[in-house]
């Protein structure tokens, strides 16, 4: 049998940073295997310990946990690709995000942010614990707010998997050669001291926006001057499809 692939083989980090964040990733390789009690509990309880707006903890995590009784209904609103390598998960997960205030009912802005952070967290414990936590995007939301009886006062903000790592060799041809930990575009491309002034590209390759830095003459522009560069020559069309990010927003 073989293994899921070891993400510090594949992934170069340009500053150090601690291992856990780069070894965290999205495997689809499962084996089926149960979690325990207190894996699972363990798991909520990194969750427990996110930051949040004023402390409000806008998450609730609604869970079924494979041959249980809950199982189908959570299965069931899962994309058929999804459902393709989901069916050897341990659990499957909902997470709600209260929208308002729990004080005054008022909208609150960040709530979508504040579960992110719980995911992250949860998924690094998953991590550090071998297991594999995989978010999803992937799933009927209508569904599920009407078959697992969502208030209105909550967002449905995703679901993900958690599992016990499987053998790549077991998954569908399409599914085993994304089995392979990804990239991220330079840290550079990200940030922007001051404001958001320059013009921004979209890179179509990435789906990234990238910054014009071209004659800028400092060192950190250069570099990723360089890689916008070896961006164009990989992709023409970004060349031709300039878009300002106000443009985007149109
Ligand atoms: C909110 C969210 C939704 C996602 N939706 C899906 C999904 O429906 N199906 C899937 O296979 N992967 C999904 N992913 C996994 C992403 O594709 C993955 O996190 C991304 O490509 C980065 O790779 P990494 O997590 O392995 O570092 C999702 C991830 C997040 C955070």
């Amino acid at each position: 049998m073989s293994t899921l692939p070891d993400p510090a083989q594949h992934r170069k980090v340009d500053h150090a940073i601690e291992p856990l964040i780069y070894r965290r990733w999205s495997p689809r390789a499962l084996s089926g295997e149960a979690i325990t009690d207190e894996e699972m509990l363990t798991l909520f309880e990194a969750a427990r310990w996110a930051p949040s707006t004023y402390n409000e903890q806008e998450w609730h995590f609604l869970y079924a946990r494979r041959d249980t009784p809950q199982w189908p209904a959570f299965f069931g609103l899962l994309m058929k690709d999804n459902q393709t390598w989901c069916q050897h998960a341990a659990m499957l997960v909902v997470i709600l995000s209260h929208k308002v205030f729990s004080k005054n009912g008022k909208p609150n802005p960040v709530h979508l942010f504040d579960c992110g952070s719980a995911f992250e967290n949860l998924a690094l414990q998953g991590t550090a614990m071998g297991l594999v936590v995989h978010g999803m995007a992937g799933f009927d939301f209508e569904r599920a707010r009407r078959e697992l009886q969502v208030p209105d006062d909550y967002d449905i903000a995703a679901m993900f998997a958690v599992g016990r790592p499987g053998d790549p060799e077991q998954l569908p041809e399409k599914l085993r050669q994304m089995e392979v930990p990804s990239d991220r575009r330079p840290v550079q491309q990200s940030i922007q001291e001051g404001r958001l002034s320059e013009t921004l590209t979209l890179n179509p390759t990435t789906g990234g926006y990238e910054n014009h830095h071209h004659h800028s003459g400092n060192s950190r522009g250069a570099a990723a001057c360089k890689h916008q560069r070896a961006a164009h020559e990989l992709c023409p069309s970004a060349r031709g499809g300039e878009r300002t990010l106000s443009d985007s927003k149109a």
